[in-house]
């Protein structure tokens, strides 16, 4: 493999090593991270300790291992807030079902998993076990919780495991860490702000729309899609972690933000949407128009149950819905950035271009429809960013992180376009204002 050595230049890696037999690999990791530029230290469990010698980390790492609270000399303790506070991301690899159950619990009995608790950086999990230990649904679910604390996954890889089995659980390659770790600084954390430290948009508002919308066919029926709104979810999470106040115009899911800071507005069809978003819009320095809005209602929602005919087929007549996106983005102030979505399956950038200019977006956030890891429901996302400059591709990427790239596109905007108004305002003006 060939490593760019500046590649994770200037950045601080604290690894956390835990008690598993693929730990001989965690030797790997630190010598990748090294010559990738990166500086690193290394805090290992006692267990781990048996599977690894604590010398072979130091000596790669150039730092000195740490493992507990107590240092053997001198009677000095290991500062584990200092330690979270220095690092810019903390890799657990290889993390056993004790730990992540522990961390998912929020135990800490042990250096590596305070220190966890009080790391304010970016956390990845890679974790290493037997198939049926990973796949058990305690494992699954503390995984799942420490996703919903924001941390990340690497999953385990499939293949021949220490038992003697064969499946999904080995400690995901080196290799395929770093290139993880490296994508994350690339996309992640340079275009886009660390979640939770960066507070650009302070004082600004936010309204996003996600989710399906239904139209009612009768009382009991409707016409729907599969949309399950996560990443406009996402992204509502993402900029409350920003600072700002957001307003989210949900249609039916049964998901909902993490954030209890997220101003929820319920609505049903495509006309309740729009109407939310035209009560809502003009208080918002940035709109995102996540849903997946019906494109046809029904001319006549009946009052009564349509009863079934026996023998006879049965026809719907359709109407056209509003375009919220083109209706709001038509009204679009110059202190506001617009951003809409495209899922497409043919003529990607032509048709995301078009509607960039129909709709008058700032941006379009491009989904090919055809992409394994991309789409409803999925956790991940892999988007094009279309603007009137051209276009930018993302790597597959966790919703959360592509919410944090779409956000740091549209404050950079945002005050890009404040500054502006600032500089063709002459001092009279801005007295007045
Ligand atoms: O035209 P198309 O449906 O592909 O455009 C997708 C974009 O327009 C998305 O941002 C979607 O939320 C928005 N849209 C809307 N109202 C509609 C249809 C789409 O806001 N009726």
């Amino acid at each position: 493999m060939v490593i760019d050595a500046q590649s994770l230049a200037g950045k601080r890696i604290l690894l956390g090593v835990t008690g598993s037999i693929s730990a001989y690999k965690s030797a790997l990791l630190v010598r990748l991270f090294v010559k990738a530029g990166a500086e690193v230290r290394v805090i290992m469990t006692e267990a781990a300790s048996h599977f690894i010698p604590a010398l072979t980390l130091s000596t790669l790492s150039h730092n000195e291992v740490l493992s507990s609270f107590e240092r053997a000399e001198g009677g000095l303790w290991n500062n584990h807030v200092e330690l979270g506070l220095w690092a810019d991301l903390m890799v657990i690899a290889p993390a056993t079902a004790q730990t992540l159950a522990s961390a998912a619990n929020g135990l800490c009995p042990n250096l590596l998993l305070a220190t966890y608790l009080s790391a304010r950086c970016p956390v990845v999990w890679c974790p290493a076990m037997d198939l049926d230990m990973y796949a058990h649904p305690a494992t699954v679910q503390n995984l799942e919780r420490l996703q919903s604390f924001g941390n990340h996954v690497i999953e385990a890889e499939s293949g021949e495991l220490a038992s003697g089995l064969s499946g999904q659980g080995r400690l995901a390659e080196p290799e395929h860490i770093l290139d993880w770790v490296r994508h994350f600084f690339n996309v992640a954390s340079s275009k886009a702000p660390t979640v939770g430290l960066n507070q650009d948009l302070v004082g600004k508002t936010v309204m996003i729309t996600a989710g399906p919308t239904h139209e009612a066919i009768d009382p009991v029926r409707f016409i729907g899609n599969h949309s399950t709104g996560k990443m406009g979810i996402a992204m509502a999470d993402a900029a409350t972690h920003l600072g700002a106040r957001v307003i989210l115009v949900l249609g039916p899911t049964h998901l909902r933000p993490q954030s209890e800071k997220v101003s929820v507005i319920l609505v049903q069809s495509a006309q309740d949407m729009l109407a939310a978003c035209q009560q809502y819009a003009h208080e918002a320095h940035v709109c995102i128009f996540a849903a997946a809005v019906a494109d046809y209602r029904v001319a006549t929602v009946a009052e009564q149950k349509i009863k079934k005919q026996s023998g006879e087929d049965f026809a719907i007549t359709l109407v056209q819905n509003p375009d919220i996106a083109k209706t709001i983005g038509n009204t679009k102030r110059s202190d506001q950035v617009m951003i809409g979505f495209a899922l497409e399956t043919e003529n990607l950038l032509a048709y995301a271009q078009g509607k960039l200019r129909a709709k008058n977006m700032d941006m379009i956030v491009l989904n090919d429809a055809k992409q394994q890891g991309a789409g409803f429901g999925a956790d991940t996302n892999i988007v094009t960013f279309v603007t009137e400059n051209g276009s930018t591709e993302l790597p597959l990427l966790p919703k959360s992180e592509v919410a944090n790239a779409i956000l740091d596109f549209a404050s950079r905007l945002l005050n890009t376009k404040l500054a502006t108004q600032l500089e063709t305002h002459t001092l009279p003006q801005l007295l007045v204002l």
